[in-house]
């Protein structure tokens, strides 16, 4: 038996924590959109748990949609290439859109998706991230809804994978340095 546990070094962030987080940011959002009904985007598959979070936090109407972005594959630092591996099936056309997403690194996946749904026609695009690494950003990006700022080591948990492993960890944590090995410098 291997218990995912085991491979964590330490504990960034508590699931209460991250809960906390969302639910001010979604409280926030409830009140700057109320009176709209915003489409809420999920960059899948990181934000995955965000989005769930998220959205039951709000209090208002609203409608979510998902689409699957890749930059990184399986290795630790950005591809600076984004892939569509599944698009969205709402027209965004005159849409107030919310992006959801669990980190922004390169800032490459969030200022991608940006551009693409202002070009396809949103009223309005704004952000959540759960996470940023601002010593890792390469683009400059408007984040409205904040999370945690974090130091610049490969995270894991609550959505985030290392090759596609650990999304389901329910708090967010810094794995052992041979779990990496081969991959970091
Ligand atoms: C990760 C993460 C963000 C993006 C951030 O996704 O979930 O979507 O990278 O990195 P960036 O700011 O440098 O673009 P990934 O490509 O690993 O796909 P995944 O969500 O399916 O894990
Ligand atoms: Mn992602
Ligand atoms: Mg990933």
């Amino acid at each position: 038996i291997v218990d995912i546990q085991d491979k964590i070094d330490h504990e960034l962030l508590s699931h209460d924590q991250i809960m906390e987080k969302i639910s001010e940011a979604a409280q926030q959002a409830s009140e700057d959109y109320a009176g709209r009904v915003p489409l809420l985007v999920c960059v899948l598959k990181g934000a995955v748990n965000t989005l769930t979070a998220f959205s039951q936090a709000m209090s208002i109407p609203l409608e979510m949609d998902f689409m699957s972005l890749s930059s990184y594959g399986s290795g630790t630092s950005t591809s600076g290439k984004v892939t569509v591996r599944q698009d969205l099936s709402t027209d965004v056309r005159g849409r107030d859109v919310l992006i959801v997403e669990d980190i922004v690194d390169s800032g490459v996946t969030l200022s991608w998706l940006v551009n693409e749904l202002k070009r396809r026609g949103a009223a309005s695009v704004e952000i959540f991230a759960l996470l940023e690494k601002p010593a890792r950003h390469q683009v400059q990006l408007d984040v409205k809804y904040k999370g945690f700022v974090i130091p610049d080591e490969f995270v894991v948990g609550f959505g985030l994978d290392f090759d596609e492993e650990y999304r389901n960890l329910d708090s967010i944590a810094v794995l052992k340095p041979e779990v990496y090995e081969g991959e970091l410098a």
